[in-house]
C-alpha cells in the first residue's frame, strides 16, 4: 500500500470516528434513568432534585436557569435539535436523564399547533369557565390542556392567568376568571389541578398586577400591601394553594416602582416566604430586566434570552455577587417541580394524536354550563322546535364563532371559518368553525332559518321585521396587546341591535364577546344571552341553550357596568386614543408606551361589585347574575360561629335546573368594609319541584382582614352578616353570626 493510500485511509476512518462522535454527541446514548439515584420515587421531590443538584457543573446549572422563546416564530433564531414548536424551550441535561423543558402557551387550549400540523382544542374563555362556577368543570378544562399537550410532546403549560378584572376594558379579560379572588382563585386552581394530574408541569400568571394591556411592560401600580393581600394577590395565594403549580409566571409591569419580575416584596417576601411557594418563578417573555437583582429579589428563570441568566448570572456567581446557594435554589425550584409534578418519571413522549371529538365533548360541557342568560322577558326563551321563522343576524353566525387572540390564540381546524385559506395574524380575529346557524336550523328542520350578515342595520330591519323572533349576535375581539377603550360593543353593532329591535319586538341577543359590554338597547330587546367565547362547540352549545335542550345556569363573575362613568376609573391608566393612522381595530388602546406612568388603585379591594355595592350604584347586570328556564326558592338559612352555613333551594319551576347558590358575608363594621365579599358557592342541581338542603363551610381566610402590624391575616371579633342567594344583588336570606 502506497504512503499517500495509508495516509488517505487514515484520514477516511479519522473522519468516520468524527462523524460518529459527532452523532453519539448529538444523540447520546439513552442515559439508563432508571439507575440514577434520583429516579428512585420512594424519595421526595425535593429530597431527589437535590441529588440531582449535586452532580450539576456550574455551567449545567446556568443552562437550566433561562431559555430560548419563540424561536419557531423568529427567522433565523437558533433553534434545539428537540425543540418542540412552543413559545419556550429550557435545554435539559440528557446525561443525568434530565428532560428539556419545552413549554406551551395554553390559556385557552394549544397554541402554535398549525405550524407543527397539529390539532388543538379550543376551549371557552377562561372568564366563560368562570361563569359555571363548577371547580369540576375547571378541573375539566385543565384536564383537556393537559393531556393535548402531553401529546403533543410540551411538559409545561405557560397558562393559568388569574389576573382580576379591575378594569373590564383589559384586553385580556378572556384569559382570566373574573373579578372575585375566590372564584377566581378556585377556577384557576382547579385548573391547575386538572392539567397537572397529565404529568405536565402547571403554571400561574401574570404575578402580579398585570390589569391592563395598556404600557402593560412600563405601567406602575401603585396599592397598598393590605388591599393588595385581600384582592389580587388572594387569587394567586388561593390558585396556588388549591393546585400546587409548577411556576409562578411573573408580569411586565412594575409594582411600587420595581418590576415585578425583580420585586423582592412580591417574589421572596409574600410568595416564598409567606406562602412557602416551593416550585420556580419564571420572567414573562423578555420581562427580566437585571440578573443580580432579580436573581436576589427571587426570579429563578430567565424568558427567553440569556442576556440576564446566561453568562452575566455565571460571573455573577462566581464574583459572589449572587450567592451560589442563590443559583442552586434556583435550580433546585425547576428540578423539584419536574418530579413533583411526574414530568420527569412520566416524559410526554407523543404515542398517539390528540383526540379531537372528546376534546370538542369536554368544550360543548363547559360552554353550556358558562354561558349565561342575562335577560328573559316574557318567556320568550327557550324556542319552540316549531317556531315558524327565525332571522338569524350579524358576527358571522352564519360561518363561524368568534376566539380570543394574542398569545392566547388556538389555531382553528381547517384556518379561520371566514376567511378559508388565510394565514391568521397577531391581532386578527380567527373564527372557528362553528356556525350557530347550523346547529340553530338543526333544533328548528321546519322552520324558516335565515341568515344576514347585519353590515346594514336598515336592511337587517327589514330582513328581520317578519320572523318569529331575531336572533342578533355581536361580538368582540380582544387580544393581548391591547385594551378596549371603551365598553362599547365594536362596529356600530349597537346600532344593529337597535334598528332590528324596532323591527321585531322579539328579538334575542347572542353576545361573543371577550368583556362585558354596555347595552344601550338592553330595555329594547326581549332576550340577552352572554356566550363569552364559547369554543370549538360554540354554536352546538348556543343552539342548544336558545332552544332549551340545556337549561342555562351559568352566572356572572363580573360585573356589567352600564357605563365608563360607573367604573372606579372611568379610562384606563395611560390610555391614548388610537390615532386612525395607529393600525389598531376600531376602540383599542394603544399597546405601548416607552415612558412609565403610574396606575394607581385609589380603589383598593373596591373594584367590580364591591365597587357597586359600596358606591351604591345600579350595575347593568350584577356580579353572580344569570337566569334560568326555571326558578327557585331560598329558606331556612342559619349559619354558626364554626363558618358553618345552612340552607335549603327549591326549584319552583316546572323544569330541571341547576342553580348557583352564593353565600356573601359583610364583615363586623370593624373593618371598615361597606360590602360584602364572596365567600361560598354551590352548584345544585333540582328536579322540578324539587328541594335541597345545602350545607357550606366558609374558609376563615376569606372572612380574615390582613393585618400590615402582624404582616399576617386575622379573624375580627363582632358581628358577621351572612347572606344567601342568586346573586350579588338578590340575597334573600340573612343571618347575623357573632365570634368573640
Ligand atoms: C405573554 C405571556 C405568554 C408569553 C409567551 C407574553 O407576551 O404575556 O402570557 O405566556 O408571551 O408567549
Amino acid at each position: 500500500m502506497t504512503p499517500s493510500r495509508i495516509a488517505f485511509i487514515l484520514c477516511l476512518s479519522a473522519a468516520t470516528f468524527t462523524v460518529a462522535n459527532a452523532q453519539s454527541a448529538k444523540h447520546p446514548a439513552a442515559p439508563d434513568t432508571k439507575s440514577m439515584p434520583w429516579m428512585n420515587t420512594t424519595l421526595g421531590p425535593d429530597e431527589r432534585a437535590d441529588l440531582v443538584l449535586k452532580q450539576l457543573t456550574l455551567d449545567e446549572k446556568i443552562q437550566l436557569v433561562h431559555g430560548i422563546g419563540w424561536g419557531p416564530l423568529r427567522e433565523g433564531a437558533p433553534v434545539p435539535a428537540d425543540n418542540n414548536g412552543g413559545a419556550g424551550q429550557v435545554v435539559g441535561i440528557p446525561r443525568l436523564g434530565i428532560p428539556s423543558i419545552q413549554q406551551a402557551d395554553s390559556a385557552v387550549g394549544a397554541r402554535m399547533a398549525a405550524s407543527q400540523s397539529r390539532y388543538a382544542t379550543l376551549l371557552p374563555s377562561v372568564l366563560g369557565a368562570a361563569s359555571s362556577w363548577d371547580p369540576e368543570a375547571a378541573h375539566l378544562y385543565g384536564d383537556v390542556i393537559g393531556r393535548e399537550l402531553r401529546a403533543e410532546g410540551y411538559n409545561q403549560s405557560i397558562g393559568g392567568g388569574v389576573d382580576l378584572a379591575r378594569d373590564p376594558r383589559n384586553g385580556r379579560l378572556f384569559e382570566y376568571p373574573g373579578e372575585d379572588p375566590v372564584l377566581a382563585g378556585t377556577t384557576v386552581g382547579h385548573l391547575i389541578l386538572g392539567l397537572q394530574g397529565n404529568n405536565i408541569m402547571g403554571d400561574i400568571k401574570h404575578y402580579a398586577f398585570n390589569d391592563q394591556e395598556t404600557g402593560r411592560t412600563v405601567v406602575d401600580v401603585h396599592l397598598a400591601h393590605k388591599a393588595a393581600h385581600e384582592s389580587d394577590l388572594l387569587a394567586f395565594q388561593l390558585g396556588i394553594r388549591i393546585g400546587h403549580p409548577a411556576s409562578v409566571m411573573c408580569s411586565y409591569n412594575k409594582y411600587e416602582g420595581d418590576w415585578t419580575c425583580e420585586n423582592d416584596w412580591l417574589l421572596n417576601h409574600v410568595l416564598k416566604d409567606q406562602w412557602k411557594f416551593p416550585g420556580f418563578v419564571v420572567s414573562d417573555w423578555e420581562a427580566t430586566h437585571s440578573t443580580v437583582k432579580a436573581a436576589k429579589a427571587g426570579l429563578d428563570m430567565q424568558m427567553p434570552g440569556e442576556e440576564y441568566f446566561g453568562a452575566p448570572l455565571k460571573q455573577a456567581v462566581q464574583s459572589g455577587e449572587v450567592p451560589q446557594a442563590r443559583l442552586d435554589d434556583m435550580v433546585h425550584r425547576i428540578l423539584r417541580s419536574l418530579i413533583a409534578t411526574g414530568a420527569l418519571d412520566n416524559p410526554s413522549t407523543p404515542r398517539f394524536v390528540v383526540d379531537p371529538f372528546k376534546g370538542r365533548d369536554d368544550a360543548q360541557h363547559i360552554a353550556e354550563e358558562s354561558i349565561v342568560l342575562l335577560k328573559n322577558d316574557k318567556g320568550i326563551l327557550p324556542l319552540s322546535p316549531s317556531i315558524h321563522s327565525i332571522a338569524v343576524i350579524g358576527a358571522h353566525a352564519d360561518a363561524g364563532i368568534m376566539s380570543g387572540g394574542g398569545s392566547a390564540q388556538v389555531d382553528a381546524p381547517g384556518g379561520d371559518a371566514i376567511h378559508p385559506g388565510q394565514s391568521t395574524k397577531w391581532g386578527q380575529s380567527v373564527y372557528f368553525p362553528s356556525a350557530p346557524l347550523r346547529y340553530i336550523r338543526e333544533h328548528a328542520p321546519s322552520a324558516k332559518v335565515e341568515f344576514n350578515d347585519g353590515a346594514d342595520p336598515a336592511a337587517a330591519a327589514n330582513f328581520a321585521r317578519s320572523a318569529d323572533v331575531a336572533i342578533v349576535f355581536a361580538d368582540q375581539y380582544m387580544s393581548e396587546g391591547a385594551d378596549s377603550s371603551t365598553l362599547a360593543l365594536p362596529h356600530r353593532q349597537d346600532a344593529l341591535i337597535e334598528a332590528v329591535a324596532k323591527a321585531n319586538p322579539h328579538t334575542v341577543v347572542v353576545l361573543v364577546t371577550g368583556n362585558p359590554v354596555s347595552m344601550p338597547w338592553v330595555g329594547q330587546v326581549s332576550g340577552i344571552m352572554e356566550a363569552w367565547y364559547p369554543g370549538i362547540a360554540g354554536g352546538q352549545a348556543i343552539a342548544n341553550l336558545l332552544f332549551g335542550t340545556v337549561n342555562p345556569s351559568g352566572k356572572l363573575p363580573i360585573t356589567f357596568a352600564k357605563s365608563e362613568a360607573d367604573l372606579p376609573h372611568a379610562e384606563i391608566f395611560g390610555l391614548a386614543r388610537p390615532k386612525s393612522d395607529a393600525g389598531l381595530p376600531e376602540h383599542w388602546a394603544e399597546q405601548h408606551k416607552d415612558v412609565s406612568f403610574p396606575a394607581n388603585y385609589t380603589e383598593g379591594v373596591r373594584f367590580g361589585y364591591k365597587w357597586f355595592d359600596s358606591e351604591h350604584k345600579e350595575p347593568l347586570f350584577a356580579f353572580g347574575h344569570g337566569l334560568s328556564y326555571t326558578t327557585y326558592a331560598y329558606s331556612g338559612l342559619t349559619g354558626d360561629a364554626s363558618g358553618t352555613v345552612t340552607f335549603t333551594v327549591r326549584n319552583t319551576g316546572s323544569v330541571a335546573g341547576t342553580e348557583i347558590a352564593q353565600v356573601y358575608v359583610q364583615l363586623p363594621t370593624a373593618s371598615g368594609e361597606n360590602f360584602r365579599r364572596l365567600v361560598a358557592w354551590q352548584r345544585v342541581p333540582l328536579a322540578p319541584g324539587e328541594s335541597k338542603e345545602v350545607t357550606l363551610k366558609v374558609d376563615p381566610l376569606f372572612v380574615s382582614v390582613f393585618d400590615t402590624v402582624t404582616d399576617n391575616w386575622k379573624l375580627l371579633t363582632g358581628e358577621y352578616t351572612v347572606s344567601v342567594g342568586s346573586s350579588s344583588r338578590d340575597l334573600p336570606l340573612t343571618a347575623k353570626v357573632t365570634l368573640h
